[in-house]
């Protein structure tokens, strides 16, 4: 029998905020892999630990999930824009879905500090972009004033939509495993995503689906976490560009389900994020943008401090796909560029170069 995917709402219109006859604006977002890594599991000696891959969703970042629900509400609505502030992931993809709608985009970015990956799928999708002088969180602000003053629906994560369709991403682990995972891992930033997933795992578990939720374990980069310092950040600083956020939106929501989950936030050095990037491409396979290898980062961290016990099951979001933010990969440890040797088109030398002596 043929069957396609039909993205997540469709898939989950039943546990989904949407009544059935609003419009549907999909990409087909949704249904990611939950991939096994095994030298993850031996790294952080975990029994098993698994990668929900999202940056395998249409605009290759997690984001998808949320906006077909905040596109599809916002034409429901009768919009004609949507506007959001962004560190690029957002952006790319409320502009692939206003696209998809045939209504208007407007995104604000912080001025050079988006990546080029990014910034290049907002323009090829026609959004209007703008780039602030500042950094996310004034973005954000001025997002916020506009939506409330001028016809355009804002599509930012304090927009509940959002968060709503973000939290499907717990019901696909749920449905792949039968079980909750004792442990789920993922960056923050705003720290919606982290809110969406305990969203999702408390609904199962109020639902009969899952007999425990997961401890949920939020990190972020060391110079842009205020839940480790309690305090908002006025200047972050990190390379993890898309989580580079001093003020995150779903701040309370995001400390009761920490505290709810029995959960922890905690940061990674951009050593440590690069470190694990690296590791996420060579030894597992999974390419990811450096903000998304900043869970995995931060678990490995903590598992050295003998906070992960020796039986656990571990999912982590991988939240955004490498190739939104390639130059990293091109980077060698010592911050060196690497360049691929050129050769003539001669397989002696070919092989001279590779060091095979002939069979
Ligand atoms: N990982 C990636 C790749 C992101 O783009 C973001 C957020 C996060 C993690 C953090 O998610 O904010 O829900 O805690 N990017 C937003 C954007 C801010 O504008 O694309 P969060």
């Amino acid at each position: 029998m043929a069957h396609q995917w039909r993205g997540v709402i469709r898939e989950y219109i039943d546990r989904l905020d949407i009544s059935s006859d609003n419009p549907v604006i999909t990409l087909g977002e949704g249904g990611t892999p939950l991939v096994e890594a095994p030298a993850l599991a031996k790294l952080v000696g975990a029994e098993r630990v698994m990668l929900k891959v999202e940056g395998m969703n249409p605009t290759g970042s997690f984001k998808d999930r949320g906006m077909t629900m905040a596109v599809s509400k916002a034409v429901g609505h009768g919009a004609q824009a949507v506007i959001a502030a962004s560190t690029g992931n957002t952006s790319a993809s409320a502009a692939a879905y206003a696209a998809a709608a045939g209504i208007k985009s407007v995104v604000l970015v912080p001025e050079g500090k988006i990546s080029l990956g990014k910034l290049s799928q907002a323009v090829a999708h026609k959004a209007q972009i703008l780039q602030v002088q500042g950094n996310f969180d004034d973005c954000l602000d001025l997002a916020r004033v506009l939506s409330e003053n001028y016809p355009v629906h804002l599509v930012n994560s304090v927009n509940p939509d959002r968060i709503e369709g973000q939290k499907t991403g717990a019901f696909e682990v749920v449905d792949a495993l039968g079980y909750a995972p004792d442990f789920h891992v993922l960056p923050v930033g705003n720290a919606g995503n982290y809110s969406a997933y305990f969203k999702g795992y408390l609904e199962d578990f109020n639902e009969g689906r899952v007999k425990a939720i997961p401890k949920m374990w939020g990190f972020q980069a060391e110079g842009s976490a205020p839940f480790t310092f309690g305090n908002p950040v006025k200047n972050p600083e990190t390379i993890a560009t898309a989580i580079r956020i001093g003020n995150p939106a779903s701040y309370d929501l995001a400390l009761s389900a920490r505290e709810c989950s029995q959960g922890q936030f905690g940061f990674a050095t951009d050593a440590e994020i690069l470190w694990m990037h690296r590791f996420l491409s060579q030894e597992v396979g999974v390419f990811v943008e450096p903000s998304s290898a900043t869970g995995a980062a931060g678990l490995f961290k903590h598992s050295k401090m003998g906070e992960v016990p020796a039986g656990s099951t571990v999912v982590i979001t991988v939240t955004g796909h490498g190739l939104k933010d390639p130059m990293w990969a091109l980077k060698a440890e010592d911050g060196s560029d690497i360049e691929p040797t050129s050769v003539p088109n001669n397989a002696a030398q070919v092989a001279e170069q590779l060091g095979l002596s002939k069979n």
